[in-house]
């Protein structure tokens, strides 16, 4: 296919330089956003007076054709084209001779593809969105059921506190929420348009590019054409809120694989959604949420591409800016991948609360606690909090737990001990008198449920 660009030439391209030159292997996947990029510009060239209004509609309708023929899968894109931009033109040049032509005026593929970017990264964070969403839901849908289960949290690893699995639960939904307001913030910033900037410089052409920002759903347009062409920062800023996801994806799915190992086994994720082993028959993997956190690498990693790749050039574009779709494509593809797994995976466990219970009722769990108690009754916290040491360290010795130790025991240790201590310190009365604001105690977990559910809607 002869280039666009031949006249200037005298030889034609080598074959390998073409190839590695060619973006529509990757691009082809923008072809909505091109055509719907090309529509806008025409209608503003037909609006300006810089074409004739009938040659505007010829060409908006000459586009619409196209979309339809690819979505209908009546025309193939091809990929001998350098890039989406290319093959659009070509076949709309093929199909309306002279005057496709003409849709490239006052325009560049540097400002173009600045454009189609903004337009795809837009509905895919939408779609997005929509996919945490669906996330928060299947976890209020578990915390609903577990507003009172009450399970060992954890400081270290260790056995901390008492809290409910709810309570655990909401914190991903807390986080997961946040991820939304990141996305939308950056899809604020984002909504800018790029059409216009044309290579660099502006043009001499009398545009409205105010029009055509209007008219693609755009809030303003970016007031330096150079900055237009040349910044992928909104990729940037996307690409790092994906990253974000993914890294409290990965958390999750680490504490559902330990949840479900046999050590734990405070949940058992539905058959479903887990794998067996070639070998071992007992096996029951958690491969989905093992691969959401292996997952994790790639999307921190196509971020770190496309940092890496505009750390050194200068302004305005170049070419190494073609690198960017392959990045941001993989981060948008895999972070999509992964919540859409995670959904139904959480939606689909089934804790087992009798298991968490006794994991809560071993490892002095309620130690905190039990100096409250002695605060209570007026004893200074340092001092309580030296005497519950010494009590742990009696019951390891005599292999008991806190909530055994016979009162003559406690009484050793401080008169303030009474009868009265041991429901102070039972799980039920640990996690119930929590009623600090964002705490495990009910009317807590319940406000954090109605917040949640607000976010999703
Ligand atoms: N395929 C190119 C890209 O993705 C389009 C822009 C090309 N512009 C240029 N001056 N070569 O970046």
């Amino acid at each position: 296919m002869e280039k666009m660009w031949a006249g200037r030439f005298s030889k034609a391209l080598d074959k390998k330089a073409d190839d590695f030159n060619s973006s529509i292997a990757t691009d082809c996947r923008m072809y909505r956003q091109d055509i719907t990029g090309s529509m806008a510009h025409a209608a503003m060239l037909g609006k300006q007076g810089i074409i004739t209004r009938e040659e505007s509609e010829k060409i908006i309708e000459g586009l619409s054709q196209i979309l339809a023929d690819i979505d209908e899968g009546k025309l193939e894109i091809d990929m001998e084209a350098e890039d989406i931009h290319m093959f659009v033109e070509s076949v709309l040049t093929k199909r309306l001779g002279d005057l496709g032509k003409k849709l490239h005026t006052a325009r560049s593929r540097n400002d173009q593809v600045a454009l189609d970017i903004r337009l795809y990264l837009r509905d895919e964070a939408d779609e997005i969105i929509a996919l945490i969403k669906n996330l928060i839901s299947a976890i209020l849908c578990q915390a609903k059921e577990h507003k009172t289960t009450i399970m060992p949290g954890y400081t270290h690893l260790q056995r901390a506190q008492p809290i409910t699995f709810a309570h655990q639960l909401l914190a991903y939904g807390m986080m997961l929420s946040r991820d939304i307001a990141r996305i939308s913030d950056a899809v604020r910033r984002m909504n800018v348009s790029p059409i216009g900037s044309c290579a660099l410089a502006g043009t001499t052409y009398d545009t409205d590019r105010y029009f055509e920002a209007q008219k693609l759903g755009f809030d303003d347009i970016a007031l330096n054409s150079i900055d237009g062409v040349s910044d992928r920062d909104f990729c940037l800023e996307l690409m790092s809120a994906f990253a974000i996801v993914m890294m409290h994806l990965s958390r999750f799915s680490e504490e559902i694989i330990l949840w479900s190992s046999w050590e734990f086994k405070f949940i058992e994720l539905d058959d479903s959604f887990t794998t067996g082993s070639s070998i071992m028959p007992q096996k029951k993997n958690p491969d989905m949420a093992e691969l959401v956190r292996g997952k994790t690498g790639r999307v921190y990693g196509d971020l770190f591409t496309l940092l890496t790749t505009l750390k050194g050039i200068p302004l305005a574009y170049n070419k190494d800016m073609q690198e960017d779709k392959e990045a941001m494509f993989d981060s948008v593809d895999t972070v999509k991948l992964c919540l859409d797994i995670f959904a139904p995976m959480v939606q689909t466990m089934r804790a087992i609360p009798e298991n968490m219970y006794n994991a809560a009722g071993r490892g002095f769990i309620n130690a905190t606690d039990l100096a409250d108690y002695l605060v209570k009754k007026g004893m200074p916290f340092r001092s309580a909090y030296k005497v519950v040491g010494e009590l742990v360290a009696e019951c390891i010795e005599k292999n008991t737990v806190l909530d055994q130790l016979p009162l003559s025991d406690y009484r050793c240790h401080s008169e303030l001990f009474d009868e009265d201590l041991y429901t102070e310190i039972s799980l039920e009365t640990c996690v119930e008198k929590r009623i600090s604001a964002g705490g495990t105690g009910l009317a807590s977990i319940e406000k954090q449920i109605e917040y949640l559910a607000k976010i999703v809607g």
